[in-house]
């Protein structure tokens, strides 16, 4: 029975990671992470701008029960976990507080993997360049993989994140720019905000990508409270868009995620959305990811998850032990195994496909639309 997976040319102890997020934003949280038993970490997003958050709460979990069928931030007994939503910018460290900290980790951890999550902005050959500097500056400190934040779907500049993610050629000009400078893998995050999120991957691996993450979380606004009529999280009574993850994107995240591995069967895959346990992180290594990250549930289990790695591992040896028959040893050996399993609607059965034609009506003197069966 083997738990480790090369990813990129990296080799990992497991392939759950801690993805860029509140558990990863300090030294003392990503040495914790480690001792717990993490493949890996990716830290929180490190640029080169000042950042500021809001006033107040910058993320916060929403929950429901079937007693009162509410989706709401507000704390009340037996209700489960909806979501997480938040408007937290990336880390507001200086790259200079960063480096001696990714420094220390890497001594303390040689054989845990390191990825740095960086952004910079887009539209000049200066933030290209802070890009290069970002990338040189971590892997010089010792991380082992670099990660492009192409999805944050809140910044307040308009130059980054998902804005950058939603475009096909800054993603391609800025991947290709961090790979002049980089000697370690890079991997590029995706906004899920966009229709077909395989024409921006597409345009990262032109550029060089090595994997595709996916995905950060879903563009969202909090519930407004039906008594205050207030936003459950607003300052001064305002709100702007922030991001939604957990348990309520999983579905959603798999269905991108689907979108990915079959259109780049070939490439390397990253999957992130609502996973807590080995189940979930099961439906995105069926759908051919070769590493899967973790935020919302680590961040509910003392802030880095010791419990839900607990519960990864103990899910993987569980699974591998079950289907030991098979001559399953490892990820590889069941990892995309259901890719091709999704299909166009008009592939799915009918109960009389006799008259099925694609959802058309054949009108007389015409051909028959072509579906993939007749091709
Ligand atoms: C409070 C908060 C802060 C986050 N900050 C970052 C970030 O700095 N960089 C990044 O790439 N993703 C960030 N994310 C997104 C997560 O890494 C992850 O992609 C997303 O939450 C979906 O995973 P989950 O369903 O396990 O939460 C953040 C998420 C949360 C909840």
């Amino acid at each position: 029975m083997n738990r480790s997976v090369e990813f990129t040319g990296i080799r990992f102890h497991n392939p759950f990671l801690l993805s860029s997020a509140p558990p990863t934003e300090s030294e003392s949280n990503i040495l914790r992470a480690f001792e717990a038993g993490w493949g890996g970490v990716v830290t929180k997003t490190i640029g080169l701008h000042p950042v500021v958050n809001v006033f107040g709460a910058k993320a916060k979990f929403m929950r429901t029960s079937p007693e009162d069928a509410l989706v709401s931030m507000k704390k009340r007994p037996g209700a489960a976990l909806h979501s997480s939503w938040n408007w937290e910018l990336i880390s507001d460290k200086t790259l200079d507080w960063w480096l001696p900290r990714i420094r220390r980790i890497k001594a303390a951890f040689p054989d845990r993997v390191l990825i740095a999550s960086v952004m910079a902005g887009s539209g000049n050959d200066k933030e290209l360049q802070n890009w290069q500097r970002l990338a040189r500056e971590c892997q010089d400190a010792g991380a082992d993989g670099i990660e492009l934040n192409f999805s944050c779907p809140h910044m307040d500049r308009r130059d980054m994140g998902s804005n950058i993610g939603k475009d096909q050629g800054l993603c391609s000009v800025v991947t290709e720019a961090v790979k002049e400078a980089a000697t370690v893998p890079v991997w590029c995050k995706l906004t899920p905000a966009t229709a077909d999120i395989e024409v921006e991957a597409g345009a990262c691996f032109r550029g060089g990508a090595d994997a595709i993450v996916s995905s950060n979380t879903f563009p969202s606004i909090p519930l407004i409270d039906p008594e205050t009529l207030e936003f459950e999280i607003n300052v001064d009574g305002l709100v702007s868009s922030g991001g939604l993850g957990g348990p309520a994107i999983l579905p959603q995240s798999l269905a991108k995620m689907a979108q990915l591995t079959r259109a780049f069967p070939d490439r390397s895959f990253s999957g992130i959305g609502g996973i807590s346990d080995f189940s979930q992180a099961l439906s995105y290594v069926l759908l051919g990811c070769g590493t899967v990250q973790v935020c919302t549930a680590a961040m509910l289990d003392q802030a880095v998850g010791p419990n839900v790695i607990k519960r990864l591992l103990a899910g993987l040896d569980a699974f591998l032990e079950r289907n030991a028959e098979r001559g399953w040893s490892g990820v590889e050996d069941f990892r995309g195994l259901r890719r091709d399993r999704i299909v166009p609607q008009s592939e799915i059965r009918r109960p009389d496909a006799a008259d099925y034609h694609s959802g058309y009506e054949v009108a007389e003197g015409y051909a028959p639309p072509i579906t993939a069966e007749r091709q």
